[in-house]
Order: C-alpha cells, then structure tokens, then sequence
C-alpha cells in the first residue's frame, strides 16, 4: 500500500503539470472547484504529515501540489466576476489574483518552515494566514448564494 501511495505521490506533480497544459483563461480546463477541492485535499493531507517530522517529504509534496492549484485557479475569473457592474469587473479580477498571489506568497513561506523542520509554525501559518486567506477570499469571490 505504501508503495502505491508512494508512486501516486510522485506521479501527482505530472498530473498537475498537464492540468497546466490545459488550463486556460477561457476556462476548458480545470474549473476553479476542482482546483479548490485540490488545494482542500491536500491541505487536510498536509495538516496530518505536518504532526509525523519523519513525513516532512510527504508535506513538501502537499504543499507544492497546493502551489500548482492555486497557480491555475489565478489564471481563471473570480466566481461571481458576471455579478459585478461591467466596469468594475477588472478591478474585481485584479483584486482576486492579487489574494491568489498572496496565498501563493503564504504557501511558500510555509514551504520555508517545513524545510527548516519547523512543522509547528507551517501548522500556526494553516491556521492564521491561510485561513483568513480562504475565509475573506471565498466572502469576496464566490457567488453570494453558493
Ligand atoms: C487557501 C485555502 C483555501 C481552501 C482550503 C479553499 C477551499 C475551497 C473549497 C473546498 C471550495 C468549494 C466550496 C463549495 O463549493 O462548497 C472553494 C470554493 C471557492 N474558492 Fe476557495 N479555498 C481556499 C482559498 C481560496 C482563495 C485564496 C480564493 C481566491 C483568491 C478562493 C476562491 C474560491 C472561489 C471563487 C470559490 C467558488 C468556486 C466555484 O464557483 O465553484 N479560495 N474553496
């Protein structure tokens, strides 16, 4: 079993690599849910590595996979980008990959900690600037009845 996790687990950044080939802005390639459900999943995964210091290459992995999603999900529009007044809607898309930019900003840091072994400040940065992230983000970006 863990040689199957193990092969899935190096095999995920190819498959992350050719969702980029395929992600465009008009949006034919991963939706911005699958990339949320992405980051999700492997925010949860991460958060349970982050408490074994011998998994620190399974969370290296969980984060990098975060990267790449939020790397496409800031390619494609803000959910609710159609609700806004039309001239405001690039100022909303400029907003929108600005905090997308930030969270990448967040993620890296967190990289930082985990590759300095320090697992309790990547699990103090989940639960401080990457949830005030993902809570102002969704308040201002998903669509208001979602
Ligand atoms: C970093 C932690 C984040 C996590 C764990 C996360 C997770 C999720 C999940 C699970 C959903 C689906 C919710 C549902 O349909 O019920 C979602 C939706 C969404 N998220 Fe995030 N998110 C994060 C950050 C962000 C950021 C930084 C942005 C924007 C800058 C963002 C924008 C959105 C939008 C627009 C949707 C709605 C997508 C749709 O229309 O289906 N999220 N997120």
């Amino acid at each position: 079993m863990k040689t199957l996790t193990d092969a899935a687990m190096r095999l995920a950044p190819l498959a992350v690599a050719a969702l980029f080939v395929v992600a465009t802005p008009a949006q034919d390639g991963p939706s911005l849910h699958d990339c949320m459900e992405g980051i999700k999943d492997n925010l949860k995964a991460l958060s349970q590595s982050l408490e074994d210091d011998a998994r620190q290459a399974d969370s290296l992995k969980h984060v990098s996979l975060m990267q790449s999603y939020v790397m496409i999900g800031k390619e494609l529009e803000p959910s609710n980008l159609y609700d806004m007044p039309e001239d405001q809607r690039h100022d909303h898309s400029m907003a929108y990959r600005s905090d997308m930019a930030k969270t990448l900003g967040a993620l890296a840091e967190m990289e930082q900690h985990i590759c300095a072994g320090d697992n309790a400040s990547a699990m103090a940065a989940i639960r401080g600037q990457l949830l005030t992230l993902r809570n102002d983000s969704h308040d201002k970006y998903q669509v208001e009845d979602h």
